[in-house]
Protein backbone atom coordinates (compact mmCIF):
# COMPACT_ATOMS: atom_id res chain seq x y z
CA UNK A 1 0.00 0.00 0.00
CA UNK A 2 1.36 3.90 -0.36
CA UNK A 3 2.61 5.67 2.30
CA UNK A 4 2.49 9.62 1.03
CA UNK A 5 1.98 8.17 -2.78
CA UNK A 6 4.75 5.99 -2.07
CA UNK A 7 4.58 1.97 -2.28
CA UNK A 8 5.29 0.26 0.68
CA UNK A 9 5.06 -3.46 2.24
CA UNK A 10 5.12 -3.56 5.98
CA UNK A 11 8.20 -6.08 6.13
CA UNK A 12 10.95 -6.53 3.66
CA UNK A 13 14.70 -7.88 3.08
CA UNK A 14 17.76 -6.39 2.97
CA UNK A 15 20.06 -7.83 0.35
CA UNK A 16 19.74 -11.22 3.39
CA UNK A 17 21.71 -9.38 5.51
CA UNK A 18 18.74 -7.20 7.73
CA UNK A 19 15.26 -6.60 7.50
CA UNK A 20 13.56 -3.68 7.29
CA UNK A 21 10.21 -3.00 8.97
CA UNK A 22 7.56 -0.22 9.58
CA UNK A 23 8.40 0.84 13.40
CA UNK A 24 4.40 0.55 14.56
CA UNK A 25 4.70 2.57 17.63
CA UNK A 26 5.54 5.70 16.45
CA UNK A 27 2.38 5.65 14.17
CA UNK A 28 0.51 7.94 13.64
CA UNK A 29 3.31 10.77 14.49
CA UNK A 30 6.27 9.60 12.59
CA UNK A 31 6.92 7.28 10.22
CA UNK A 32 10.25 5.16 11.23
CA UNK A 33 11.87 2.12 9.29
CA UNK A 34 13.85 0.38 11.56
CA UNK A 35 16.65 -2.12 10.33
CA UNK A 36 16.43 -5.94 12.49
CA UNK A 37 20.27 -7.03 12.08
CA UNK A 38 19.78 -10.33 14.26
CA UNK A 39 17.17 -12.90 15.17
CA UNK A 40 17.30 -11.11 19.02
CA UNK A 41 16.48 -8.02 17.45
CA UNK A 42 13.83 -9.72 15.60
CA UNK A 43 12.46 -11.30 18.63
CA UNK A 44 12.32 -8.12 20.43
CA UNK A 45 10.16 -6.27 17.44
CA UNK A 46 7.58 -8.88 18.18
CA UNK A 47 7.39 -8.84 21.50
CA UNK A 48 7.67 -5.17 21.88
CA UNK A 49 5.24 -4.40 19.12
CA UNK A 50 7.37 -2.95 17.01
CA UNK A 51 5.48 -5.20 14.54
CA UNK A 52 1.83 -6.68 15.48
CA UNK A 53 -0.80 -8.14 13.84
CA UNK A 54 -1.23 -12.02 13.26
CA UNK A 55 0.38 -11.97 9.65
CA UNK A 56 3.28 -9.70 10.20
CA UNK A 57 4.18 -11.57 13.96
CA UNK A 58 4.64 -14.87 11.45
CA UNK A 59 6.90 -12.95 8.58
CA UNK A 60 8.71 -11.55 11.21
CA UNK A 61 9.55 -14.43 13.00
CA UNK A 62 10.38 -15.97 9.17
CA UNK A 63 12.76 -13.58 8.49
CA UNK A 64 14.03 -13.61 12.23
CA UNK A 65 15.20 -17.62 11.73
CA UNK A 66 16.86 -16.31 8.68
CA UNK A 67 18.71 -13.65 10.27
CA UNK A 68 19.43 -16.38 13.11
CA UNK A 69 20.84 -18.69 9.86
CA UNK A 70 23.07 -15.87 8.99
CA UNK A 71 24.22 -15.37 12.55
CA UNK A 72 25.25 -19.38 12.42
CA UNK A 73 26.68 -19.67 9.29
CA UNK A 74 29.22 -17.07 10.53
CA UNK A 75 30.92 -19.99 12.75
CA UNK A 76 32.77 -21.95 10.14
CA UNK A 77 33.22 -24.66 12.95
CA UNK A 78 29.57 -24.89 13.68
CA UNK A 79 26.66 -23.55 10.78
CA UNK A 80 23.73 -24.15 12.50
CA UNK A 81 23.16 -27.38 13.75
CA UNK A 82 19.75 -28.22 14.99
CA UNK A 83 19.70 -27.68 18.65
CA UNK A 84 20.59 -24.56 17.66
CA UNK A 85 17.69 -24.14 15.70
CA UNK A 86 15.68 -25.32 17.60
CA UNK A 87 16.72 -22.99 20.60
CA UNK A 88 15.86 -19.77 17.93
CA UNK A 89 12.70 -21.85 17.14
CA UNK A 90 11.90 -21.40 20.72
CA UNK A 91 12.86 -18.01 21.55
CA UNK A 92 10.79 -16.90 18.50
CA UNK A 93 7.71 -18.56 19.29
CA UNK A 94 8.03 -17.37 23.16
CA UNK A 95 7.62 -13.88 21.96
CA UNK A 96 4.12 -13.65 21.90
CA UNK A 97 1.26 -16.22 22.59
CA UNK A 98 -2.06 -15.82 21.00
CA UNK A 99 -1.63 -15.44 17.15
CA UNK A 100 -1.25 -19.09 16.12
CA UNK A 101 0.78 -17.75 12.26
CA UNK A 102 3.62 -17.46 14.55
CA UNK A 103 3.36 -21.42 14.99
CA UNK A 104 2.67 -21.58 11.59
CA UNK A 105 5.40 -19.58 10.05
CA UNK A 106 8.24 -21.17 12.44
CA UNK A 107 6.56 -24.72 11.93
CA UNK A 108 7.24 -23.68 7.98
CA UNK A 109 10.82 -22.66 8.66
CA UNK A 110 12.01 -25.44 10.58
CA UNK A 111 10.63 -28.03 7.69
CA UNK A 112 12.23 -25.92 5.14
CA UNK A 113 15.64 -25.91 7.31
CA UNK A 114 15.18 -29.65 8.19
CA UNK A 115 15.69 -30.85 4.69
CA UNK A 116 18.67 -28.74 4.42
CA UNK A 117 22.49 -29.36 4.61
CA UNK A 118 23.78 -26.83 7.31
CA UNK A 119 25.49 -24.77 4.87
CA UNK A 120 22.51 -24.53 2.90
CA UNK A 121 20.38 -23.18 5.27
CA UNK A 122 20.88 -19.44 5.37
CA UNK A 123 19.74 -19.14 1.61
CA UNK A 124 17.06 -21.51 2.17
CA UNK A 125 15.41 -19.56 5.39
CA UNK A 126 15.82 -16.33 2.84
CA UNK A 127 13.80 -18.01 0.22
CA UNK A 128 11.52 -19.00 2.21
CA UNK A 129 10.59 -16.35 4.50
CA UNK A 130 10.14 -14.78 1.51
CA UNK A 131 7.97 -16.95 0.09
CA UNK A 132 5.48 -16.80 3.21
CA UNK A 133 5.60 -13.15 2.75
CA UNK A 134 4.57 -12.93 -0.56
CA UNK A 135 1.75 -15.80 0.05
CA UNK A 136 0.32 -13.68 2.48
CA UNK A 137 -0.13 -10.68 -0.36
CA UNK A 138 -1.79 -13.04 -2.31
CA UNK A 139 -4.42 -14.54 0.44
CA UNK A 140 -5.26 -11.07 0.99
CA UNK A 141 -6.08 -10.23 -2.27
CA UNK A 142 -8.33 -13.04 -2.56
CA UNK A 143 -10.17 -12.09 0.95
CA UNK A 144 -10.44 -8.95 -0.44
CA UNK A 145 -12.35 -10.05 -3.74
CA UNK A 146 -14.58 -12.41 -1.61
CA UNK A 147 -15.22 -9.70 0.92
CA UNK A 148 -15.86 -7.02 -2.09
CA UNK A 149 -18.55 -9.56 -2.96
CA UNK A 150 -20.67 -8.99 0.40
CA UNK A 151 -19.89 -5.07 0.69
CA UNK A 152 -21.24 -5.00 -2.75
CA UNK A 153 -24.78 -6.68 -2.36
CA UNK A 154 -25.24 -4.09 1.11
CA UNK A 155 -23.91 -1.14 -1.35
CA UNK A 156 -26.76 -2.43 -4.27
CA UNK A 157 -29.48 -2.49 -2.01
CA UNK A 158 -28.27 0.67 0.38
CA UNK A 159 -26.26 2.83 -2.05
CA UNK A 160 -23.76 3.05 1.01
CA UNK A 161 -21.97 0.86 2.95
CA UNK A 162 -21.28 1.23 6.55
CA UNK A 163 -18.36 -0.74 8.39
CA UNK A 164 -17.24 -1.33 11.78
CA UNK A 165 -14.02 -2.33 12.37
CA UNK A 166 -11.92 -3.31 15.97
CA UNK A 167 -8.27 -3.04 15.97
CA UNK A 168 -6.29 -2.83 12.95
CA UNK A 169 -6.23 -5.63 10.68
CA UNK A 170 -5.42 -3.43 7.72
CA UNK A 171 -1.81 -3.74 5.86
CA UNK A 172 0.17 -2.91 8.81
CA UNK A 173 -0.95 -5.95 10.10
CA UNK A 174 0.10 -8.07 7.24
CA UNK A 175 2.67 -7.93 4.86
CA UNK A 176 -0.04 -5.59 2.92
CA UNK A 177 -3.26 -5.38 1.64
CA UNK A 178 -4.24 -6.58 4.75
CA UNK A 179 -7.45 -9.27 6.01
CA UNK A 180 -10.44 -7.32 7.55
CA UNK A 181 -9.47 -4.18 5.32
CA UNK A 182 -9.08 -5.53 2.20
CA UNK A 183 -12.33 -5.84 1.19
CA UNK A 184 -13.45 -1.90 2.74
CA UNK A 185 -9.87 -1.09 0.05
CA UNK A 186 -11.23 -3.13 -2.85
CA UNK A 187 -14.83 -1.10 -2.10
CA UNK A 188 -13.75 2.29 -2.00
CA UNK A 189 -11.27 1.63 -5.07
CA UNK A 190 -14.16 -0.24 -6.95
CA UNK A 191 -16.11 3.03 -6.13
CA UNK A 192 -18.46 1.72 -3.68
CA UNK A 193 -19.53 4.67 -1.17
CA UNK A 194 -18.17 3.06 2.11
CA UNK A 195 -17.32 4.35 5.46
CA UNK A 196 -15.19 3.10 8.11
CA UNK A 197 -15.88 3.33 11.88
CA UNK A 198 -12.86 2.43 13.84
CA UNK A 199 -13.12 1.90 17.30
CA UNK A 200 -9.86 2.99 19.35
CA UNK A 201 -9.12 -0.29 20.70
CA UNK A 202 -7.83 0.45 24.08
CA UNK A 203 -5.23 -0.11 25.59
CA UNK A 204 -2.46 0.22 22.91
CA UNK A 205 -5.15 1.96 20.72
CA UNK A 206 -4.39 0.46 17.19
CA UNK A 207 -7.45 1.64 15.82
CA UNK A 208 -6.96 5.05 16.66
CA UNK A 209 -3.57 4.92 16.19
CA UNK A 210 -2.89 2.30 12.85
CA UNK A 211 -6.85 1.56 10.94
CA UNK A 212 -7.16 5.51 10.97
CA UNK A 213 -3.84 6.38 9.60
CA UNK A 214 -4.07 3.11 7.08
CA UNK A 215 -7.62 4.44 6.22
CA UNK A 216 -6.27 8.44 5.65
CA UNK A 217 -3.34 7.58 3.86
CA UNK A 218 -5.54 5.68 0.91
CA UNK A 219 -8.12 8.14 1.58
CA UNK A 220 -11.26 6.09 2.72
CA UNK A 221 -13.68 7.96 4.52
CA UNK A 222 -13.96 7.23 8.65
CA UNK A 223 -14.57 8.09 11.74
CA UNK A 224 -13.21 7.18 14.69
CA UNK A 225 -14.90 6.13 18.24
CA UNK A 226 -14.56 5.57 21.18
CA UNK A 227 -14.62 1.74 22.03
CA UNK A 228 -17.65 1.77 23.97
CA UNK A 229 -19.88 3.72 21.49
CA UNK A 230 -20.21 0.96 19.30
CA UNK A 231 -23.27 -0.10 21.02
CA UNK A 232 -24.92 2.41 20.31
CA UNK A 233 -24.58 2.82 16.35
CA UNK A 234 -25.66 -0.80 15.80
CA UNK A 235 -28.46 0.33 18.19
CA UNK A 236 -29.20 3.26 15.66
CA UNK A 237 -28.99 0.79 12.51
CA UNK A 238 -26.17 2.80 11.71
CA UNK A 239 -24.09 0.11 10.90
CA UNK A 240 -23.91 -2.88 7.75
CA UNK A 241 -21.66 -5.27 8.79
CA UNK A 242 -18.96 -5.60 11.33
CA UNK A 243 -16.11 -6.48 9.95
CA UNK A 244 -12.60 -7.79 12.07
CA UNK A 245 -9.29 -9.75 11.88
CA UNK A 246 -8.31 -12.61 13.54
CA UNK A 247 -5.65 -13.72 15.54
CA UNK A 248 -6.58 -17.59 15.87
CA UNK A 249 -9.63 -19.62 14.78
CA UNK A 250 -10.75 -23.07 15.74
CA UNK A 251 -11.89 -25.23 13.49
CA UNK A 252 -15.30 -24.77 14.54
CA UNK A 253 -15.25 -21.56 14.02
CA UNK A 254 -14.30 -19.76 17.03
CA UNK A 255 -12.74 -16.69 16.60
CA UNK A 256 -9.60 -15.31 18.93
CA UNK A 257 -8.87 -11.48 17.87
CA UNK A 258 -8.13 -8.54 20.39
CA UNK A 259 -10.12 -7.69 23.13
CA UNK A 260 -13.57 -6.05 23.02
CA UNK A 261 -13.87 -8.34 19.84
CA UNK A 262 -16.21 -10.42 21.66
CA UNK A 263 -18.77 -7.46 22.61
CA UNK A 264 -19.05 -6.08 19.62
CA UNK A 265 -20.34 -9.18 17.70
CA UNK A 266 -22.96 -9.53 21.13
CA UNK A 267 -24.22 -6.43 20.21
CA UNK A 268 -24.27 -6.89 16.43
CA UNK A 269 -26.19 -10.00 16.93
CA UNK A 270 -28.66 -8.49 19.16
CA UNK A 271 -28.90 -5.89 16.64
CA UNK A 272 -29.18 -7.89 13.49
CA UNK A 273 -26.09 -6.64 12.05
CA UNK A 274 -24.11 -9.47 10.32
CA UNK A 275 -20.36 -9.89 11.85
CA UNK A 276 -17.59 -11.24 9.64
CA UNK A 277 -13.96 -12.53 10.56
CA UNK A 278 -11.09 -12.17 7.82
CA UNK A 279 -9.30 -15.18 8.11
CA UNK A 280 -6.25 -15.92 6.46
CA UNK A 281 -6.10 -20.16 6.68
CA UNK A 282 -2.32 -19.52 8.31
CA UNK A 283 -4.09 -17.88 10.93
CA UNK A 284 -7.01 -21.40 11.24
CA UNK A 285 -5.57 -23.97 14.42
CA UNK A 286 -6.59 -27.03 12.95
CA UNK A 287 -6.11 -28.61 16.99
CA UNK A 288 -7.25 -26.36 19.65
CA UNK A 289 -10.53 -25.84 20.80
CA UNK A 290 -11.74 -22.55 21.95
CA UNK A 291 -10.78 -22.73 25.86
CA UNK A 292 -7.59 -23.72 25.51
CA UNK A 293 -6.40 -20.42 23.33
CA UNK A 294 -4.01 -18.78 25.67
CA UNK A 295 -5.01 -15.34 26.10
CA UNK A 296 -1.81 -12.62 26.01
CA UNK A 297 -1.82 -10.35 29.44
CA UNK A 298 0.49 -7.45 29.09
CA UNK A 299 1.98 -5.11 31.28
CA UNK A 300 -0.91 -3.41 33.56
CA UNK A 301 1.09 -0.19 32.48
CA UNK A 302 -0.66 -0.08 28.91
CA UNK A 303 -3.96 0.30 30.93
CA UNK A 304 -3.15 2.51 33.94
CA UNK A 305 -1.25 5.05 31.25
CA UNK A 306 -1.52 6.59 28.00
CA UNK A 307 0.39 8.05 25.25
CA UNK A 308 0.01 10.52 22.67
CA UNK A 309 1.72 13.87 21.39
CA UNK A 310 1.68 17.04 22.73
CA UNK A 311 0.84 20.63 21.22
CA UNK A 312 4.58 21.29 21.17
CA UNK A 313 4.85 17.75 19.14
CA UNK A 314 6.35 15.72 21.85
CA UNK A 315 5.31 12.09 22.38
CA UNK A 316 4.58 11.53 25.97
CA UNK A 317 2.45 9.15 28.62
CA UNK A 318 0.45 10.27 31.35
CA UNK A 319 -0.81 8.36 33.99
CA UNK A 320 -4.85 8.20 33.58
CA UNK A 321 -5.58 6.29 37.68
CA UNK A 322 -4.54 6.58 40.91
CA UNK A 323 -1.01 5.90 41.33
CA UNK A 324 -1.88 2.49 43.73
CA UNK A 325 -4.59 1.22 40.96
CA UNK A 326 -4.04 -2.45 39.88
CA UNK A 327 -5.16 -3.26 36.33
CA UNK A 328 -5.16 -6.20 34.58
CA UNK A 329 -4.64 -6.12 30.85
CA UNK A 330 -6.20 -9.44 28.45
CA UNK A 331 -5.53 -8.04 24.68
CA UNK A 332 -7.23 -10.81 23.06
CA UNK A 333 -10.84 -12.40 23.20
CA UNK A 334 -12.90 -15.05 21.52
CA UNK A 335 -16.27 -14.61 20.16
CA UNK A 336 -18.05 -17.98 19.66
CA UNK A 337 -18.69 -19.44 16.28
CA UNK A 338 -22.44 -19.31 16.86
CA UNK A 339 -22.54 -15.07 17.08
CA UNK A 340 -20.28 -15.17 13.75
CA UNK A 341 -22.41 -14.58 10.55
CA UNK A 342 -19.27 -16.02 8.20
CA UNK A 343 -15.31 -15.97 8.06
CA UNK A 344 -13.76 -14.93 4.98
CA UNK A 345 -11.16 -17.23 3.63
CA UNK A 346 -8.94 -17.30 0.78
CA UNK A 347 -10.99 -19.74 -0.64
CA UNK A 348 -14.31 -18.14 0.01
CA UNK A 349 -16.99 -17.09 2.17
CA UNK A 350 -17.68 -19.87 4.60
CA UNK A 351 -19.97 -20.56 7.92
CA UNK A 352 -18.37 -20.24 11.25
CA UNK A 353 -18.67 -24.60 11.81
CA UNK A 354 -16.42 -27.15 11.69
CA UNK A 355 -18.00 -28.89 8.50
CA UNK A 356 -18.19 -25.69 6.33
CA UNK A 357 -14.65 -24.68 7.22
CA UNK A 358 -13.83 -28.10 6.46
CA UNK A 359 -15.29 -28.19 3.06
CA UNK A 360 -13.93 -25.38 1.94
CA UNK A 361 -10.45 -26.29 2.55
CA UNK A 362 -11.37 -29.94 1.46
CA UNK A 363 -10.12 -31.88 4.66
CA UNK A 364 -11.30 -35.18 5.35
CA UNK A 365 -14.07 -36.08 8.05
CA UNK A 366 -11.59 -38.53 9.83
CA UNK A 367 -8.30 -35.92 10.15
O1 LIG B 1 -1.96 -7.09 19.63
P1 LIG B 1 -1.97 -6.95 18.15
O2 LIG B 1 -1.93 -5.55 17.68
O3 LIG B 1 -0.92 -7.82 17.50
O4 LIG B 1 -3.38 -7.55 17.75
C1 LIG B 1 -3.78 -7.55 16.41
C2 LIG B 1 -5.15 -8.01 16.19
O5 LIG B 1 -5.85 -8.42 17.11
C3 LIG B 1 -5.65 -8.04 14.79
O6 LIG B 1 -7.02 -7.78 14.73
C4 LIG B 1 -5.40 -9.44 14.21
O7 LIG B 1 -4.06 -9.80 14.37
C5 LIG B 1 -5.76 -9.54 12.80
S1 LIG B 1 -4.47 -8.92 11.80
C6 LIG B 1 -4.76 -9.12 10.19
Amino acid sequence: MNVDGRPYRSIWPIEQHAVAVIDQRKLPHEFVIAQLATWEEAAVAIQSMQVRGAPLIGAAAAYGVALAMNQLSRNRADPGTDAEVERVYAALLATRPTAVNLRWALERMRRVLGGCAPPDRAAAAWREAAAICDEDVVLNRAIAQYGLALLRRIAQSKGAVQVLTHCNAGWLATVDVGTALAPVYAAFDAGLEVHVWVSETRPRNQGAALTCWEMAQHGVPHTLIADNAAGLLLRRAQIDMVLVGADRVTRAGDVCNKIGTYLKAVAARDCGVPFYAAVPSPTIDWQIAADAIVIEERDAAEVLSMSGRNAEGVTQVVDIAPRATRAANFAFDVTPARLVSGLITERGVCAAARADIDALFALPKSC
